[in-house]
């Protein structure tokens, strides 16, 4: 049970390497509890997807900078409560989801003005409403006062291989030390990273779900998020 706190709202924050199976999970449990889901990953592939279109080098600090007051980022919630994302008013929610626009946006995660121009909107999400946020550092920086912090994690096999299903199933396959290959890049360029690199805040449950089927990592998230809410 928590202490009383300022807001009726709840706010849980779930952080880890990607995945983990934290976008799934999160929403899954947010349709669960009536919460709203935030994915905040999404922010930062908008912020990607308009670097790789303006032709920037994603790993430069001073053109990542200069780009940031041509974007205007917004998140809208469709009737069936999907997420979309805008970026100047065009609705990107399917075209940020390409592997060359998660390497652009783990590149443009890494810098200070990046983060700072996103915490704004990602702290107001959780103001009026209850949430279940996920990302890399909602629970150290975005809402270090969040309810409920999870870490959610799985070896990198374990990922890889989800993610390899997952090509095959969509019908775009791809080799597997491929993939594996970028899942431990990147989970070492979001954990090396200077700003907020990821890493569990020191009161967040780890839930590792390397021998978890979805169900089961679902049934966990929820008895946690209970317990600590005494829901
Ligand atoms: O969760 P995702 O794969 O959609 O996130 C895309 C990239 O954005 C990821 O490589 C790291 C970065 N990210 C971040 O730095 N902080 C967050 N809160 C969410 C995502």
């Amino acid at each position: 049970m928590t202490s009383k706190k300022e807001t009726p709202w709840v706010s849980v924050a779930i952080d880890g390497p990607s995945g983990a199976g934290k976008s799934t999970l999160a929403r899954a449990a947010a349709e669960k509890l009536n919460f709203i889901y935030v994915d905040t990953g999404a922010i930062y592939r908008t912020v990607g997807l308009y670097a790789l279109r303006r032709g920037a080098d994603p790993k430069d600090e001073a053109a990542a900078e200069k780009l940031l007051p041509e974007i205007r980022v917004a998140m809208e919630y469709a009737p069936n409560g999907l997420q979309r994302m805008l970026l100047n008013g065009e609705d990107v929610t399917d075209l940020i989801r390409t592997q060359e626009v998660s390497m652009t946006a783990s590149a443009v995660a890494a810098h200070r003005a990046v983060r700072t121009f996103l915490l704004k909107m990602q702290r107001e999400m959780a103001e009026t409403r209850s949430v279940i946020m996920d990302g890399r550092d909602i629970g150290t920086v975005v809402l270090p006062k969040a309810d409920v912090k999870i870490f959610l994690t799985a070896s990198s096999e374990a990922r890889a291989r989800r993610r390899w299903l997952e090509l095959q199933r969509r019908g775009t396959p791809k080799e597997f030390d491929e993939i594996l290959q970028e899942t431990v890049r990147r989970d070492a360029d979001d954990a090396n990273r200077a700003v907020a690199p990821l890493r569990p805040a020191a009161d967040a449950v780890t839930l590792d779900t390397t021998g978890l089927n979805f169900e089961e990592s679902l049934e966990r998230i929820i008895e946690i998020i209970r317990e600590r809410i005494g829901l």
